[in-house]
C-alpha cells in the first residue's frame, strides 16, 4: 500500500523540543517506528518556555521532506496536544536537579501525569496506547493511568526497553557475538538502579545465555551493575544524559507493541500488575512480555531462584513505596 493511502496516526511526543524529543520525532516521522507505508501526524507538546525551540525542531522536520510526515500540530495545550491520537510518547518532564533526592523528584513530576492521563482520557482516540518515558516512568504511568478514568488500564506503559537493550548489548559483548542474536533478556521491576535484568532466562543464539556465558558473577556483579549504572556513566562521558538511546528504545517498544513480538521471544514492558510473579496488583511493574497488534501478555511460569527473587523483591519494594509517595495523585 502506498503511504498516502493508509490514513495517517497520530502520534503526540510531549517534551519534543528536548533532549530525547529531539532524537525521537526525526526517527518517528521517517517511518522507523510504524513502518515505511505508514503516514504520520506528529503531535508535539511542550510547556510555554519550550515553544521556541519547538519550532525550531518543526523547521528542521519540515526541511527533512519526509513523506510521511503528513502533518504537525505544535502546541502547549494539552487537549490541542492529545486530540485524536493513537500513540502517545509522554517523554517531558523535570529533570532532577542537585538538590532533589528520589522522592523530590516523583513529586515533582506527578502532577504532570494526572493532567496529561486527563486530557488523553478526554481527546485521545478510542484505541490510544501510551507509553511514559520521564522519570520516574513507572510511577508517572501509574499516576496518568488512574488519572485516565475510562481508559483501560493495559493501555499505559512505563518504559524499560532501554535497560533490556543495554544488557542485551553487554551480553552480545561478553560473548562475542551480534546484539541481534541476544533474545529474552527481561527486566523485572522498576526503571531505576534496582531492576534486575534477568540473565537466566536470557537467549544467545536460541542457546541459554549462560551455557555461552557460564560465568555467575560475572552476571550477578560486573553485568548487573554496568546495566543499573549505565545512565550514570553515559552523563559522566557524555556531559548529558542518554537521549538517542532512549528514543531508540522508546521506538523499540511502541514497535513491538504494535508489530508483535517474535513467536517464542519477550520483551520488557513496564505494565500494570495483575499479580503475576507476587507483585502487588495495580503497580506499573516491568516484565518480560509477549506483544501482538497492540494487545500484551505478560510471560508466565518463568522461575526464579534465590539471587532473582531477592532482586525482585527489592525493587517491588521500591515501586510500593514510590506509590505510597504518590498516594494523592492516584484519586
Ligand atoms: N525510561 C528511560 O529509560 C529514560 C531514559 C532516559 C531519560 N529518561 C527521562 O526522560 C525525560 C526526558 O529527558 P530529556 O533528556 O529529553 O530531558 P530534557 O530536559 O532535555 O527535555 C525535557 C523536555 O520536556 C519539556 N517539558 C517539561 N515539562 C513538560 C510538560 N509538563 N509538558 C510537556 N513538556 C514538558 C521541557 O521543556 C523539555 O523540552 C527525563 O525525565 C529523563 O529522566 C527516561
Amino acid at each position: 500500500m502506498k503511504a498516502s493511502q493508509k490514513a495517517p496516526l497520530h502520534v503526540c511526543v510531549t517534551g519534543a523540543a528536548g533532549n530525547i524529543g529531539y532524537a525521537l520525532v526525526f526517527r518517528l516521522a521517517s517511518g522507523d517506528c510504524y513502518g515505511k507505508d505508514q503516514p504520520i501526524v506528529l503531535h508535539m507538546l511542550e510547556i510555554p518556555t519550550g515553544m521556541k525551540a519547538l519550532e525550531g525542531v518543526a523547521m528542521e522536520l519540515s526541511d527533512c521532506a519526509f513523506p510521511l510526515l503528513h502533518g504537525m500540530v505544535l502546541t502547549d495545550d494539552l487537549n490541542t496536544g492529545f486530540d485524536g491520537v493513537n500513540q502517545a510518547f509522554l517523554v517531558g518532564s523535570r529533570p532532577r536537579t542537585k538538590d532533589m533526592n528520589r522522592a523530590d523528584l516523583i513529586k515533582a513530576n506527578g502532577p504532570i501525569f494526572v493532567g496529561q492521563g486527563k486530557a488523553i482520557a478526554a481527546r485521545a482516540a478510542s484505541d490510544v496506547r501510551v507509553i511514559v518515558v520521564g522519570n520516574p516512568c513507572n510511577t508517572n504511568a501509574l499516576i496518568a493511568m488512574h488519572a485516565a478514568k475510562g481508559v483501560s488500564p493495559d493501555r499505559f506503559h512505563a518504559m524499560t526497553r532501554l535497560d533490556e537493550n543495554r544488557a542485551k548489548a553487554q551480553i552480545a559483548t561478553k560473548a562475542g557475538v551480534l546484539p541481534g542474536d541476544v533474545t529474552n533478556v527481561g527486566i523485572w521491576g522498576n526503571h531505576s538502579d534496582t531492576m534486575y535484568p534477568d540473565y537466566v532466562h536470557a537467549k544467545i543464539g536460541g542457546r541459554p545465555a549462560t551455557e555461552i556465558i557460564p560465568e555467575e558473577s560475572w552476571f550477578q556483579g560486573d553485568f548487573l551493575k554496568t546495566v543499573a549504572t549505565r545512565g550514570k556513566a553515559i552523563i559522566e562521558a557524555r556531559g548529558a544524559s542518554s537521549a538517542a538511546s532512549a528514543a531508540s528504545a522508546a521506538i523499540d517498544h511502541m514497535a513491538a507493541l504494535s508489530n508483535g513480538t517474535p513467536e517464542g521471544q519477550f520483551t520488557s514492558m513496564g505494565v500494570c500488575s495483575d499479580g503475576q510473579y507476587g507483585v502487588p496488583k495495580g503497580l506499573i511493574f516491568s516484565y518480560p512480555v509477549a506483544a501482538c497488534n497492540g494487545e500484551w501478555k505478560i510471560v508466565e511460569g518463568l522461575e526464579h531462584g534465590a539471587f532473582a527473587q531477592q532482586k525482585i523483591a527489592a525493587t517491588t519494594a521500591e515501586l510500593v513505596s514510590e506509590r505510597e509517595t504518590v498516594a494523592d495523585l492516584l484519586g
